[in-house]
């Protein structure tokens, strides 16, 4: 897929994609840098889009760590397949709310989202908060993109600790959340 048809597939899905383009760059080294990938063994990607958060993982996580991407668009899932082939990358064309079904009970380390919460109703998206959760080990990080400053107060439910950044460098501008 070029980028246009990347694109295009994510104005076409937009009540389930959220985003008007994907993040950029500066914004996917911003999230990660608040992301610890040493030692780090079992990586979960939500909302794999057209792979700009997924490379950004692939190229720091440690060579034996595994990475599950979540992403329910077929045609995403299919170009995220091309992209990355590596054996120790999951790209699992299913909703996020359904993580536990894959992961087996192996707490993951970092679980790194871009799902547009806002736009997913509350009873997928509490679920998926919740599997979030209880996937994640106790030492483990969610760390979220989001537009809105109020998600805050739907993941403080969820995770004692919450600090916050945010960046003007994307378009819309974004904050993001790292709960633990
Ligand atoms: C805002 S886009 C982000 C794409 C890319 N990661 C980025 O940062 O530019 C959100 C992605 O989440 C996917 N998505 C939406 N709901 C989902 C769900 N319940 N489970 C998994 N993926 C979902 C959409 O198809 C879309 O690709």
């Amino acid at each position: 897929m070029n980028k246009s048809s990347l694109i295009k597939e994510l104005f076409s899905n937009i009540k389930t994609t959220g985003a008007v383009t994907f993040s950029s760059r500066y914004l996917v080294n911003k999230m990660l840098s608040f992301a610890n990938f040493k030692g780090a063994k079992v990586i979960v990607e939500l909302g794999g889009g057209d792979g700009s958060i997924t490379r950004g993982i692939i190229e720091r996580m440690d060579e034996d760590a595994t990475l599950f991407v979540f992403e329910i668009s077929e045609a995403f899932c299919k170009n995220l397949r091309r992209q990355f082939p590596q054996k120790n990358v999951n790209i699992i064309c299913d909703s996020a709310g359904n993580m536990d079904e894959y992961l087996h009970g192996t707490g993951a380390d970092l679980i790194l989202s871009s799902l547009p919460f806002s736009l997913i109703p509350k009873e997928a998206r509490m679920e998926i908060y919740k599997k979030s959760r209880s996937n994640l080990k106790e030492s483990g990080y969610f760390i979220q993109i989001c537009y809105s400053y109020l998600l805050k107060f739907q993941f403080a439910n969820y995770f004692q600790c919450i600090q916050t950044a945010f960046t003007l460098r994307n378009f819309p501008p974004a904050f993001i959340m790292i709960c633990n």
